[in-house]
């Protein structure tokens, strides 16, 4: 028993002590475990803190770029504008307007060379700017602005006055203006121009940002530009081809000189008034002008022959292939390709009796309709030397007269509507009375006259 007791004394003595010798350990364990707990929770914090401040970055960054997004669409959207629009005025007038809005600046300018061959860059359009003389606004390509401007480097500033003088009394005039960064309009191969820029709107120093975006919309610009100013050398190009087909139309027939031009702008007026627009509408005077060219293959035995002097069928067989000889000379031109038709069937009659293909009713091209009826009234008014000159209202009667048969009735109507409304519709002098040899040319059924 005493055995017993003495173990349990011991087992408890050795519990006590092993208790007593651990208790220091097992304090130190559990404050190591509290400050553990509480680093825990601060790196939570941490965590957290860095998390919120994270989305508040991811959120700033998302909105510039969204910013961004929608600077650059509404750049490509309005080049896109630009694009659309054929004249080159009304192309850099907006791009001005353009530039002022996306760069939110008080004022701009555009140099521009004054043409293709000239070395000097003047100012021709500017927003927001007192100019007064406009001729101080200018540089050549051997100025150091010229130079600069090629360099490469984009954006050359002109605010701050450098330490040499002969720059800084080149861009004085710039400067004394508010100008205060000038950037280059680069082409494939040249420098196309340059674009000039006040201060900001906001009174702030243009950022980095900014120069990227004008950047872009300068890109897409100049690449603009260079295609309008080639779509105009072409279209001057294009111009004089067919002024030159036109004149060479008159000297053929010099007493019909004129006829072509007014027959062109009469028979646009009922074009317009019957709904045709744009392209078509161009594309149609463009036919009116030179619808007569197959004239240049006729002999000057039948263009000036005497009144006295009877026509012969094989005379009247030449003079009825001029409309397939237009067709012809036209056809071989790529871009004088719309007027093929005219050329063609402009003596084609709304009764099925014209040449040279016999066409019927609305068979015949609506614009083919139209020149037949406003080449004849031109020509029954036109002073000519082969025919009795019909005042405009005879002349208004006989197309009526012939509404339906030689003539499509409503293009007719429509006809008489333009000359009402035009009454100062400029009817042609006479012609040089020296050589009034009068001429007839009686050589197709119904016809008012050889036109
Ligand atoms: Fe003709």
């Amino acid at each position: 028993m005493n055995g017993t007791i003495t173990l349990v004394v011991l087992v408890f003595g050795v519990v006590i002590y092993l208790y007593l010798s651990q208790r220091g350990r097992l304090s130190d364990l559990l404050r190591r475990l509290e400050m553990a707990e509480r680093e825990r929770e601060k790196a939570i914090d941490h965590l957290d803190s860095l998390s919120r401040s994270a989305a508040r970055e991811l959120d700033l960054v998302h909105r510039q770029l969204r910013r961004r997004a929608f600077d650059l669409h509404d750049l490509f959207t309005t080049s896109g504008e630009i694009r659309s629009i054929s004249s080159l005025h009304e192309f850099l007038s907006s791009f001005m307007l353009t530039l002022i809005g996306h760069m939110r600046c008080t004022s701009a300018a555009l140099f521009l060379p004054v043409d293709q061959e000239t070395s000097v860059f003047t100012l021709q359009y500017e927003k927001g700017l007192h100019l007064g003389n406009r001729n101080r606004f200018s540089f050549t390509r051997d100025s150091e602005l010229y130079r600069r401007l090629s360099s490469g480097s984009g954006v050359v500033p002109l605010s701050g006055v450098e330490p040499d003088p002969a720059w800084a009394e080149e861009t004085r005039p710039l400067r004394d203006v508010g100008l205060v960064a000038a950037v280059p309009l680069v082409g494939r191969e040249k420098l196309l121009g340059a674009a000039a820029l006040g201060p900001r709107l906001d009174g702030e120093p243009y950022r980095d940002r900014d120069w990227e975006l004008l950047s872009i919309l300068l890109s897409q610009v100049s690449v603009t530009l260079e295609n309008a100013l080639l779509f105009e050398r072409l279209n001057h190009s294009y111009q004089g081809t067919i002024q030159a087909l036109v004149a060479t139309i008159d000297a053929k027939d010099p007493s019909t000189v004129g006829h072509t031009q007014r027959t062109s702008r009469l028979a646009t007026k009922v074009a317009e008034k019957m709904g045709l627009e744009g392209e078509r509408l161009e594309m149609f005077t463009l036919g009116t002008l030179l619808h007569d060219i197959g004239k240049i293959g006729l002999p000057e035995s039948i263009l000036r022959r005497s009144v006295t002097t009877p026509i012969n069928p094989g005379q009247l067989r030449l003079i009825q292939q001029h409309p397939m000889r237009g067709a012809e000379i036209l056809g071989k031109i790529p871009f004088l390709g719309p007027a093929v038709d005219l050329a063609r069937h402009h003596h084609e009659r709304y009764d099925g009796l014209g040449y040279p293909d016999g066409l019927k009713g609305e068979g015949i091209s609506l614009e083919a309709r139209i020149l037949a009826v406003a080449d004849s009234y031109e020509a029954m008014t036109a002073p000519r030397k082969y025919k009795e000159r019909r005042s405009p209202a005879k002349a208004v009667k006989e197309i009526r007269e012939c509404a339906g048969t030689q003539f499509d009735p409503t293009v007719v109507e429509v006809l008489v509507q333009v000359l009402d409304e035009e009454k100062d519709w400029e009817l042609p002098a006479d012609s040089d009375p020296a050589d009034s040899t009068p001429r007839v040319l009686s050589e197709r059924r119904g016809s008012a006259a050889f036109n």
